[in-house]
């Protein structure tokens, strides 16, 4: 739900299971007999209800040819041997702009090359799942999602010319958008394959990955795709004088919104430190992170004073800038994280939503304001903010940590390195 107000609407995707089948059973893999009837059944049992031999033979046909005309896992598992090539964003800014516009080519031709590699990783990620996570049909679209766009890539020609470069780019763009619903769905699909899980450290490793895995390549597939547009203060994706401020400001204006649609009212926001402060950096993670930090700080505030929603304690959020990196420290009043779950916080799925919807206060706030079922109001919903956010501030070299006054409130302290090339930075 929050990514659909973030604007990355839930997409509707066609069904693909029957395709699925075909990448995933390797015809010569003795392995996979059982997992090869297991699916057929269910696959079956769940897209045609097949009563004669004859629909069971055109059923196997069909499957057949997907099989060959999309199942290659030699080529998969080749790609997935090579290693990735991680840039520096100074290697992005300084390779960023040239005058006679070489530089979109070079950009196009390493993300020819190294998309289907990076693809290939996580295809070999969702292939070691166990069988029954990798059975839930939700994660399989996302497998199917991947094992496309690695073949669409893969396929595509040598980039060699401005018309080629042009082409790819159209076929990023249509990658992207076909994406843009991953998160949703991966925690769509593990929550309900959850309670088969006995593992929680696979779902955290295989998350943490997956999802870091995918900031990577669309920052580097949005940072190609802005290298054609013309704006002096961005090189690509990278802002050249990043103010925190203003991005901050942009953000609590969307949680505002939010809030005041679901609980009538929502905490004043103030600013504080180096609130001039200018660098550059990568707008996009805090894009993911910031909105997500607000949203709990809100929450927190707005459910810890269901008796005085018109008098609300504000947030505060701080900005510390140095040398090395930067650190967004948001306050709230909002009584805090009970001992009781401090440790489970950063657990992905772990959500006090339900909670919430008990309380008799909150259920006439929910039932009235949002019309998409209790549990899925905008504030709230899969217990993915914190991990996620976290993950995204440690792929990017940086932390995210908790304080918590129990009684009180709680701080988060986002801490970020700077890109300058100054210091040692991450890779994307
Ligand atoms: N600032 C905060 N104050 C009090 N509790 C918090 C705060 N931030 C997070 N929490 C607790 O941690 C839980 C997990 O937070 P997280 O952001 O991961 O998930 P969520 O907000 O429940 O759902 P989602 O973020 O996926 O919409 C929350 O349900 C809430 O109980
Ligand atoms: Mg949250």
């Amino acid at each position: 739900m929050r990514r659909r107000m973030a604007g990355r609407a839930v997409q509707a995707l066609g069904s693909g299971a029957p395709r699925i089948m075909g990448f995933l059973l390797p015809p010569s893999s003795q392995k996979t007999v059982g997992l090869r009837s297991a699916l057929e059944i269910g696959v079956t049992a769940r897209f045609r209800s097949t009563s004669s031999i004859s629909s069971y033979s055109e059923l196997a046909r069909e499957r057949s040819k997907t099989v060959t005309s999309f199942y290659n896992q030699s080529a998969i598992d080749a790609s997935a041997e090579k290693p990735s090539v991680r840039l520096t964003p100074s290697t992005l800014l300084y390779a960023g702009k040239s005058p006679d516009g070489s530089h979109i080519l070079s950009s196009a031709k390493y993300l020819h090359k190294e998309l289907p590699v990076r693809i290939a990783h996580r295809i070999k990620g969702f292939r070691s799942l166990p069988f029954i996570i990798g059975c839930n049909p939700t994660i399989l679209q996302v497998h199917e999602l991947y094992i496309r766009a690695y073949h669409v890539l893969s396929d595509f020609p040598a980039i060699k010319d401005q018309d080629t470069e042009a082409r790819y780019s159209k076929l990023v763009q249509q990658l992207l958008d076909d994406h843009k619903d991953v998160v949703t769905m991966l925690a769509e699909g593990f929550r309900e394959c959850r309670k088969h899980i006995q593992n929680e450290a696979l779902i955290r490793n295989f998350l943490d990955t997956t999802l870091t895995s995918r900031l990577g390549i669309r920052m580097l597939a949005t940072h190609h795709l802005s290298l054609h547009e013309e704006n002096p203060e961005y090189v690509g994706i990278i802002c050249r004088r990043l103010s925190p401020k203003k991005i901050i400001e942009k953000w609590v204006d969307f949680a505002r919104r939010l809030c005041e649609h679901q609980y009538g009212n929502s905490p004043q926001v103030r600013i504080n430190g180096h609130v001039a402060a200018r660098f550059p950096f990568i707008p996009l993670p805090l894009d993911y992170i910031l909105p997500e930090l607000l949203k709990n700080a809100m929450r927190a505030t707005m459910e810890s004073h269901l008796d005085t929603p018109y008098n609300i304690p504000d947030v505060v959020v701080t900005i510390a800038n140095n040398d090395t990196d930067f650190v967004i420290r948001i306050a709230d009043r909002g009584g805090g994280i009970p001992h009781s779950i401090m440790d489970k916080v950063m657990d992905y799925h772990f959500s006090t939503a339900e909670q919430s919807t008990q309380d008799p206060r909150m259920s006439n706030l929910f039932n009235t304001m949002t019309n998409s079922g209790p549990q899925s109001g905008p504030m709230h919903g899969f217990g993915f903010g914190l991990p996620t956010s976290r993950a995204y501030a440690e792929y990017l070299g940086g932390s995210l940590a908790l304080q918590s006054m129990q009684g009180i409130g709680t701080d988060v302290y986002l801490r970020l390195r700077h890109i300058d090339g100054k210091g040692e930075s991450f890779r994307v």
